[in-house]
């Protein structure tokens, strides 16, 4: 396993194409949620910071203007490459294959035998996560975080409980999602691609292993009001105009 992975090429796909419409209908926010300014730098910056360590290209998928303003002061280390954003599409899963197709675009050898897919909402990944699921790639075609679910879960009919679900087995997904580049890509130019509600359902399907790696609860994803306040606990003040 260790001479394995020093060899691989890693890319990161940094998705930023989404509206952000759940936390703009409750609040008055300017920007798509993924440029709010916390603790100083973007949301889609403090992600890409933490990302950059682990990967040889960082491929940005979302509207060009908005994300080379966000990733302006972006300096990448000697041996790993920002790749020219690309445009994301209607779904998350359309901006996932935006950026899948660009890296395929790269030259023979130059193109990555890993990809991590992340949210470019999720500004707080700690470094053992990311590490965690590259490592486990050695053994799997795909590898995903995610925590415990703690509460418990009922199913519910009508406003009627039906059922209280197991909840020993159950995990909560986060990103980033890392996954064998050329299995992913040819998943996602397959039929099944537009009903997976996510890339590692795509393999879970076909018939693939996908391990689970220890998350982290401060692995937050930006999605309503009260992630941005457990966000600035961790991060610093946003500069969104209280409502
Ligand atoms: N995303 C994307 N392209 C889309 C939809 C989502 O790149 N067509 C990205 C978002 O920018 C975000 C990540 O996928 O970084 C996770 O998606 P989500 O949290 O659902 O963000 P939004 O789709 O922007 O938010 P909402 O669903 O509330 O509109
Ligand atoms: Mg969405």
């Amino acid at each position: 396993m260790a001479a394995f992975l020093p060899t691989m090429r890693v890319a990161a796909i940094l998705l930023a194409a989404g509206q952000g419409r759940r936390f703009s209908a409750q609040t008055a926010s300017p920007v798509a949620k993924q440029y709010l300014t916390l603790g100083g730098r973007p949301v889609i910056r403090h992600a890409a910071d933490a990302l950059i360590p682990h990967v040889q290209i960082l491929q940005p998928v979302g509207e060009r203007a908005s994300l080379d303003e966000a990733l302006s002061g972006l300096r990448a280390p000697s041996g790993c490459t920002i790749a020219p954003c690309v445009p994301g599409g209607e779904t998350r899963q359309d901006s996932v294959r935006a950026g899948l197709e660009a890296l395929d675009r790269l030259p023979e050898g130059e193109k990555p035998d890993l990809v991590l897919i992340h949210d470019g909402a999720r500004p707080y990944v700690p470094a053992e996560v990311t590490r965690a699921v590259i490592d486990a790639l050695s053994a799997h075609g795909g590898a995903i975080p995610g925590v415990p679910v703690a509460d418990t879960i009922k199913r519910v009919r009508d406003g009627v409980i039906t059922d209280t679900v197991p909840r020993t087995d159950l995990y909560r997904a986060q990103t980033p999602q890392g996954f064998r580049f050329g299995l992913l890509r040819d998943l996602h130019r397959g039929a099944a691609a537009s009903d997976a509600t996510d890339d590692a359902a795509l393999l879970e399907t076909a018939g693939h292993h996908v391990a689970m790696v220890a998350g982290s609860e401060d692995n937050i994803k930006l999605t309503y009001k009260e992630d941005l306040v457990r966000l600035e606990r961790l991060i610093g003040p946003t500069l969104l105009p209280r409502t």
